[in-house]
């Protein structure tokens, strides 16, 4: 009998493309954060990340052939002890392999005897990723419940650019472990949407080199981005300087100010179903822009800084719809005061802006900012509330989908 850890098991296979390095890292998040792992290479991914890294990095031995401890019977073992399974790199011919139900490794076998989640991170060159054969495979896969995530764009191996890239580690991991606390499948409930979100804090310039800006690091816009498009939409993510890597599957837009944030989400509203302006816009902005850098004064003096308004996008945007059905979603870091209690101040703006749902967060000592878990209360603009208890950015934006998604299916 296997002694079976308390710890999630989780497979990652390793398909035989160059990406097969940056699995490291992802195999590093998951044992970091105390997975169980075990890994399990193509023959062909050891060409590119030998034996004795994955072995390091997982603390256990690694095989790739069914032919290896056969008396563990590992190529069923493997697969059904696994609470979760996450081939990255996925080649076009791991796919093809897995569509069709070929077991002639290791992991192929693993991947017919696993009956938990399975997650594929597909990486090729666009010309494979295109090919309808690497399409109907896909499909194939997504119709019998595997999430296949979207790979991202960007620079492929040699000196070509397009669709292929695997998607950051970073990402990556967060969509399996979503997909593990979620309970293993994800509602395609946003499938058809087109979702906006805004995400960042914006910058006003005084100078070519000064700016005034704020502490928003866009952890829970990205989020909402990688989960709506994990639930099948078709997302748009307008993000004001932010870091982070790019969601997979999501077009990212970039802005630096609120009139850049303002004409770039006022523009993709008009064939959206939903926006959800996670961005912190600043308020203000200095009310001249000084064209070159801004000196110090001889006599010692310092400038005056005058601000004057922004536009407030969110209250135009829920105020003067591009389409009736258009539904709006708000953020409101609020902290309580003498004039009221945090869920005073929320129901007032909800009010104010005239949104349909304003996702409050107390922000009072700083809470929230950069960090890595949120918590939330969703208030809809009829009357309704919902608390979302503490946990990652992900559930939160999970259970911000979560009240959409009816919203958007009475439209
Ligand atoms: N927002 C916006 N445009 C602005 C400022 C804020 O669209 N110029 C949006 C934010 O994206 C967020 C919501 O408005 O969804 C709430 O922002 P918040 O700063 O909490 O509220 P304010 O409108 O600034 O109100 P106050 O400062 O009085 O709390």
């Amino acid at each position: 009998m296997s002694t079976r850890s308390s710890r999630p098991h989780v497979v990652l296979g390793v398909s035989g493309g160059i990406a097969a390095y940056k699995a490291c890292e992802l195999l590093r998040r998951f044992t970091e954060s105390g997975y169980d792992v075990t890994v399990v290479p193509t023959a062909a991914a050891l060409q590119f990340v030998g034996a004795p890294t994955w072995s390091a990095l997982s603390g256990k031995p690694v095989s790739t052939e069914v032919w290896d401890d056969v008396h563990l019977v590992p190529h069923v073992r493997i697969g059904q002890t696994a609470d979760l399974v996450v081939v990255a790199p996925a080649t076009a011919d791991l796919l093809a392999k897995a569509a069709h139900g070929l077991a002639d490794d290791l992991l192929t076998t693993t991947l017919l005897t696993a009956r938990c989640p399975v997650v594929f991170a597909p990486a090729m060159h666009t010309e494979m990723w295109d090919h309808p054969a690497t399409a109907a495979n896909v499909a194939t896969l997504r119709e019998r419940g595997a999430l296949v995530i979207e790979p991202a764009e960007g620079r492929l191996t040699g000196a070509d650019t397009g669709k292929g890239r695997l998607p950051d580690p970073a990402e990556i991991y967060a969509i399996a472990t979503d997909l593990l606390a979620r309970g293993g499948s994800l509602a395609q409930d946003l499938a058809g949407a087109h979702v906006v979100v805004s995400a960042g804090g914006t910058r006003e310039y005084l100078d070519p080199v000064r700016f005034l800006g704020n502490r928003s690091s866009g952890l829970q816009g990205y989020a909402l981005a990688r989960t709506a498009a994990a639930r099948g939409a078709e997302v748009t993510l307008i993000a004001a300087n932010v870091t982070l890597p790019d969601p997979a599957g999501v077009k990212v837009v970039r802005v630096e100010t609120t009139a850049e944030l303002q004409a770039e989400v006022m523009a993709a509203a008009t064939a959206a179903d939903v926006v959800v302006m996670a961005a912190a816009p600043a308020d203000f902005r200095p009310a001249t822009f000084t064209e070159s850098k801004i000196k110090k004064a001889e006599d010692g003096t310092s400038p005056e800084i005058r601000l004057t308004q922004n536009p407030d996008i969110l209250a135009g945007l829920a105020q003067d719809r591009p389409h009736p059905d258009l539904v709006v979603v708000g953020f409101a870091a609020e902290t309580g005061d003498t004039h009221g209690s945090v869920m005073d101040h929320a129901r007032t703006k909800l009010a104010r802006k005239g949104c349909d749902l304003l996702v409050v967060n107390d922000v009072g000592g700083g809470k929230v900012f950069g960090s890595e878990e949120n918590e939330a209360v969703i208030l809809g603009a009829d009357g309704s509330s919902t608390s979302v208890p503490r946990g990652s950015k992900s559930a939160v934006a999970q259970a911000i989908w979560d009240r959409v998604a009816p919203l958007l299916n009475a439209r």
